[in-house]
């Protein structure tokens, strides 16, 4: 972690929870696709904070065209799509899971990519998450690739920031260039967001 903080800390407690959008959601898969389908599509799926980081954002700007970098069973891919059903959402894995199928016969298509940010399709985003290889590397590598391709307002979150991936969060908010955010619960770092002001 960076000596000096650019970032401003928000605690989720106060601030974000309880996480009413994230629970709405969960209580539709879970009525659909019952308790054990929905804790396996879960799996390693974003948490509710950070769900609920992602939705008090994105319904605020009304995002058109969201990315999401690891995709997993489509957890976080179909969040995206109840929110934001008339969005364009493009979902990026090196993995082809087939419960994102089901995900999708009940909420509705989504463009999916069997790859990496290296292979995103042209245009711009108002809304990234990179939750794919937690490494320093992998994390930069996608802020590389999306970086110059945020709308005004737009926002990337990064997940999991404890993890090594963490390091490409605070390095930007090093530069002073973009309005940085961290948000914690007790000592636990969820997940820090980028904004384009
Ligand atoms: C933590 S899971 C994503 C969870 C998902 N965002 C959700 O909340 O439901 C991480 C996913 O990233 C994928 N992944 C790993 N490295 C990747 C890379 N370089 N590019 C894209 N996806 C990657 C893995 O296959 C895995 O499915």
């Amino acid at each position: 972690m960076t000596d000096e903080l650019y970032f401003s800390t928000i605690d989720v407690t106060t601030n974000i929870l309880p996480a009413k959008h994230y629970n709405a959601y969960y209580n539709v898969l879970k009525d659909k696709l019952g308790q054990n389908v929905l804790d396996h599509i879960r799996g390693r799926a974003i948490c509710s904070v950070v769900s609920e980081v992602i939705l008090t954002k994105t319904l605020y700007i009304k995002p058109k065209r969201i990315l999401e970098i690891g995709r997993f069973r489509g957890f976080s891919m179909g969040m995206f799509k109840y929110f934001f059903p008339d969005s364009e959402i493009v979902s990026v894995d090196i993995e082809m899971h087939p419960e994102v199928n089901l995900i999708m016969e009940l909420l509705g298509k989504i463009e999916l990519i069997h790859g990496t940010s290296d292979d995103l399709p042209e245009g711009r985003y108002d809304c990234v998450l990179i939750d794919g290889e937690h490494s320093y590397d992998g994390a930069l590598k996608d802020w590389n690739n999306v970086k110059g391709k945020i709308n005004k307002n737009g926002i990337v979150i990064f997940d999991n920031v404890a993890m090594a991936c963490g390091q490409v969060f605070y390095d930007i908010a090093s530069e002073n260039k973009y309005k940085c955010e961290l948000y914690i619960e007790d000592d636990d770092m969820h997940c820090g967001c980028v904004t384009y002001e």
